[in-house]
């Protein structure tokens, strides 16, 4: 696995520059649509497990004007978006110097976004006021992505949608990365950005599939199964719900006018293996988010089986592991 760059010369000479640390998250049960474009409030609660491994490591300095690097590249759309969430909660600040680098393929479903965004609004934060508890700050990376909000918080984690209109998201850890120590195992297929991204994408569901309603009806009663999976230990019944709301998730946007489909002939392909392995005994299985990476769940003493299997698909050109791992965390100065 690539590691993520050191520091560029410009920050690393400027003693108040803040590093800050975010994991990308991988969703069980998983957020597919909004009830707020305009606060980014998500129609649907969602439960994921934090990795560990995967990283954004983001740097803010503040400066005489507005940067923003991304894996050591001026990102000019990335910025916009970045300084537009920035301004939405700390208006007023000052100029910022951001470099964020991503030590795994950026904006290819693998959750950039999240582990981007938690990253962010921890080092702006702790560069500006450094007030906010971890549900505050898992608010504001919410609004910046919504699968953001997950990754403030280490292990196994829920996120409710607000119990009423214009009320807050409800975040909070459900286990502990130790509690159930779960392994990934990323099949990845192709390292390419993806066509459409997923705000777009949530969009084109919400406006055009005719299954978004019974989507967003039957999520609660998923999300409680998992969490009770969870809190049991129980395996096979938290395979049965995560690969029920992947495919749930998949079959709505598969309804969008025109239809969306993020897999390829690989991503079809692990899923077959996934499902003889399962059948094998194995302790696995499958995940898969807005890009064409199939994600497999496994027990530890499986993790190894599961490697080497899908290593072997055709189309796969590259295996990523990780075990779960913390919240997005600071550098000590
Ligand atoms: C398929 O959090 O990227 O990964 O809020 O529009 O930025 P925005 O969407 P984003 O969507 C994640 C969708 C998903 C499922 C999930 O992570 O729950």
């Amino acid at each position: 696995m690539i590691q993520s760059s050191s520091n560029s010369p410009r920050q690393s000479e400027n003693a108040a520059t803040v590093t800050a640390t975010a994991h990308p998250n991988i969703a069980l049960v998983k957020y597919w649509g909004k009830a707020s474009e305009a606060r980014n409030i998500p129609a649907v609660g969602s439960l994921s497990l934090t990795l560990d491994g995967l990283a954004t490591t983001t740097r803010v300095a503040a400066a005489d004007e507005d940067r923003f690097e991304l894996n050591g590249d001026t990102d000019a759309s990335m910025g916009q978006r970045a300084f537009a969430f920035l301004d939405q909660y700390w208006p007023g600040r000052p100029a910022l110097d951001i470099a964020s680098d991503n030590n795994f393929p950026t904006a290819a479903g693998l959750a950039s976004s999240a582990s981007g965004f938690a990253a962010l609004t921890l080092a702006v934060d702790s560069l500006l006021d450094g007030g906010r508890d971890r549900e505050s700050l898992a608010q504001c990376a919410g609004s910046g992505s919504g699968s953001a909000a997950r990754s403030l918080f280490g292990g196994v984690v829920r996120l409710d949608p607000p119990a009423q209109r214009d009320g807050d998201i409800r975040v909070r850890q459900v286990a502990e990365a130790s509690d159930f120590p779960l392994e990934l195992v990323i099949a990845v297929t192709s390292a390419a950005r993806k066509p459409i991204g997923s705000t777009e994408a949530m969009r084109a569901t919400a406006a055009t599939s005719p299954y978004f309603d019974a989507w967003v009806r039957d999520q609660a009663q998923d999300l409680d199964a998992a969490e009770q999976a969870v809190a049991a230990r129980d395996f096979d019944a938290l395979a049965a719900v995560t690969e029920k709301s992947c495919m749930k998730m998949h079959a709505v946007m598969l309804g969008n006018d025109p239809w969306l489909l993020y897999w390829n002939a690989a991503t079809v392909a692990c899923i077959h293996e996934v499902r003889v392995l399962r059948a094998s005994g194995l302790g696995v299985c499958f995940t898969i988010d807005a890009g064409p990476q199939l994600k497999a769940v496994c027990l530890p003493e499986d993790a190894d089986r599961v490697a080497e299997t899908l290593a072997g698909v055709d189309g796969v050109t590259d295996v990523l592991r990780a075990s779960l791992g913390r919240g997005a965390f600071l550098h000590s100065a």
